[in-house]
């Protein structure tokens, strides 16, 4: 007999977090070449993100840019910075690690944008050529110092969808870092944006409720804010940088003197 319940429909979702799961296929799959000789690549990618906010930490070199690179590919969006209006072709063939990862989405979202903290001038041009300036306070991007541009492109003219962010502390000062994170809360609390960041912000990574991910091992691991070096070693630094020094210098010295 047929019930006569309706069919009980998983919940499904409006806003972010858009972007639910990364991961790489088998195939294609050489340790011994870039990027899957990457260490925290080495057994493949499975991200769940499941925060509107994911952090993406880990020493120079440890494959961040690689990794937000491939996600920006695979959402179609420029690789120097900007959405799916910015027309580019830059990206001259899908990189290897966007040709063996898959994403799945809920709700899809083709809104978004893709920042490369050194491809800032790049992009700050091609919106100053484009765009209405009144959007920006009514003045170039160039116009304004870095952090002030980045700030109020981020203030004014991003709402929804998903947002990749390569190390965007550069361009801002403590203060400013805050401010970001603000801006950051008003798009993530209604559900209107999910982020993705790598950064080396001990300031950026404090944001509350997110997920960090580190590189830093043979495989991308979730690990907690204090947990982190960025989180330990400013904590101690500032705490006492006399002392820092004095261990520091007195090591190296002793190294110098040994060798
Ligand atoms: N196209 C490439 N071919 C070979 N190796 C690369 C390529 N791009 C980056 N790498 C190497 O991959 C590693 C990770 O680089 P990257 O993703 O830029 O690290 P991060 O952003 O964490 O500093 C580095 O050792 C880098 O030299
Ligand atoms: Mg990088």
């Amino acid at each position: 007999m047929k019930s006569r319940h309706r069919e009980v429909q998983p919940e499904r979702s409006t806003g972010a977090p858009f972007l639910r799961r990364v991961i790489s296929l088998p195939e294609k799959f050489d340790r011994t070449r870039h990027p899957f000789n990457i260490r925290a690549f080495s057994h493949g990618i499975d991200l769940a993100l499941r925060t509107k906010v994911t952090f993406f930490v880990g020493e120079n070199g440890s494959g961040k840019s690689t990794l937000l690179e491939a996600l920006a590919e695979c959402c179609g969006f420029h690789p120097e910075g900007g959405n799916r209006d910015h027309h580019r072709e830059t990206f001259a063939d899908r990189s290897d690690l966007a040709q063996t990862l898959r994403l799945s989405w809920m709700p899809k979202t083709t809104e978004g944008f893709f920042m490369r903290a050194e491809s800032f001038y790049n992009f700050a041009s091609y919106i100053d050529r484009v765009s209405n300036l009144r959007a920006y306070g009514g003045k170039s991007l160039h116009g304004q110092s870095h952090g002030e541009a980045f700030l109020a492109l981020f203030a004014n003219r991003f709402e929804q969808g998903l947002y990749i962010l390569d190390e965007p502390e550069a361009a801002l000062s403590p203060q400013r870092q805050l401010s970001f994170l603000k801006i950051i809360h008003d798009l993530e609390a209604p559900g209107h944006a999910q982020f993705l960041i790598s950064t080396h912000s001990p300031i950026i990574l404090g944001y509350p409720d997110a997920t960090i991910f580190s590189l830093d091992d043979d495989t991308i691991r979730e690990t907690a804010y204090r947990e982190t070096e960025h989180f330990l070693l400013t904590r101690d630094f500032l705490n006492s940088p006399e002392r820092y020094f004095r261990h520091l210098f007195d090591t190296q010295e002793d190294e110098v003197r040994r060798s």
